[in-house]
């Protein structure tokens, strides 16, 4: 094999014609060799750090866009003698696609949220006696009284329907989405 002209001194400062086999098969010397890689390198950090910058405003926007959608209506769900103290009923708020549990603990005090499991969206059920809503999916647990993950896969809260009080009735006014 012949060693292109332009190439300069091997590292063994010999001549070319007289390096072994291996090296005029491969004849790249040492400066070429470290430039390349630094350039590859140097290719990688820049588009991994473009893709970085891209996720991130992508998250940004849908945040953004998230916090643009108009506030759903006020919707009744049921009275309040009509759900027994440690009873649940399942509604649809804000529309007939968003399933959600209305919650009566023991104590008398209502919670509402998403019935879609943050992990997956199966929907979960509750587990009243032990103040907890569990989902059968992949065994996750959320507490009954804050909607916050306690156990299994999910690590985002349910989604907590916010409940307004009127005239003896319940209202679902608005749905509070929670990262943490
Ligand atoms: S979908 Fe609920 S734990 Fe996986």
């Amino acid at each position: 094999m012949n060693i292109p002209s332009n190439r300069s001194t091997a590292p063994n400062g010999r001549p070319l014609e007289i390096q072994p086999k291996w090296r005029q098969d491969f004849p790249i010397d040492v400066a070429d060799d470290e430039l390349g890689a630094r350039r590859e390198f140097t290719k990688f950090a820049v588009l991994v750090s473009f893709a970085f910058v891209v996720g991130q405003c992508w998250i940004a926007l849908k945040s953004w866009l998230r916090r643009r959608k108009p506030t759903p209506g006020s919707q009744r769900i049921a009275a309040i003698d009509d759900v027994a103290v440690g009873a649940a009923m399942l509604f649809h708020y804000p529309t007939e696609n968003d399933p959600c549990l209305l919650l009566r603990a023991a104590t008398g005090t209502f919670f509402a949220y998403s019935n879609q499991c943050t992990h997956l969206m199966c929907a979960v059920r509750p587990e009243m006696d032990q103040s907890r809503l569990h989902c059968p999916c992949h065994a996750g647990y959320f507490d009954l009284a804050t909607g916050r993950p306690i156990a299994g896969p999910p690590r985002r809260p349910l989604p907590r329907i916010v409940l307004e009080v009127r005239a003896g009735s319940l209202y679902a006014v608005g749905v509070e989405r929670r990262t943490i």
